[in-house]
């Protein structure tokens, strides 16, 4: 079996694996650089990772429409539940691991923030591990650098989605830097070019971390796949 990691603009990210699709931090509409809209996506579980609006974007709509779950932390999911009428959540927290009928998720540490769209409390920002049949995906989401990268790291990553726009997350020296704790196999980057802000230079960024690290560096445009 393959899996297929497919690059839907700024930080959404779409997994096929078996006959399950993931969408990781949805956000379509408004996002000026998704090449679709939120009517067209399918899935059955909806991954995001905080509260910020290019994040949480259309979970709630795409959850809705595809019956899909959302898993996110506990209070981002009671306030999809509460307020936006999600019917199937699961809530996690920090650390926390569940099986799934398409592998393992680990919600991982991100150090960043979470503020909802209308001010709501939006839990603590996440990461999150997936170990499938294929392969071990992390999505680091938004974060800074953090040493217990490392530890994460020491599961064995194939793929490792990094954000490298700076600004809110990593920046590209910071990436190169979780790079060499990660030590995954492939690295994607993620989070850049949505906006001018966010503007960074992904292969050439590539062209260093595959100088200086032995992971192989798979720089995509927005609606092309990586297949494992
Ligand atoms: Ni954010
Ligand atoms: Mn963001």
């Amino acid at each position: 079996m393959t899996v297929t990691i497919t690059w839907l603009g700024h930080a959404t990210w779409q997994v096929q694996t078996g006959r399950h699709t993931l969408v990781i931090d949805p956000f379509f509409d408004g996002n000026p650089a998704a090449t679709m809209a939120a009517k067209d996506v399918h899935c059955d579980y909806v991954l995001v990772s905080h509260g910020h609006g290019d994040h949480v974007g259309d979970a709630a709509a795409i959850a809705n429409r595809c019956d899909a779950t959302v898993i996110s932390n506990y209070d981002l999911c009671l306030w999809l539940s509460n307020t936006q009428g999600v019917q199937k959540t699961l809530g996690m927290n920090l650390g926390g691991s569940a099986t799934l009928p398409f592998g393992r998720v680990k919600m991982t540490v991100a150090h960043h923030s979470s503020m909802l769209p209308d001010g709501s409390y939006g839990g603590n920002p996440c990461g999150f591990v997936l170990r499938l049949p294929e392969k071990t995906l992390y999505f680091a989401c938004d974060t800074a650098l953090f040493g217990d990268m490392k530890y994460i790291g020491d599961m064995g990553i194939d793929v490792a989605v990094l954000p490298i726009g700076d600004l809110f997350t990593l920046g590209p020296e910071d990436a190169l830097e979780a790079v060499k704790l990660l030590r995954p196999k492939q690295v994607i980057p993620s989070h850049y070019n949505t906006w001018p802000p966010i503007a960074q230079d992904a292969r050439g960024w590539a062209k260093v971390v595959e100088q200086q690290t032995s992971s192989k560096v798979c720089v995509l445009e927005v609606g092309e796949a990586l297949k494992l």
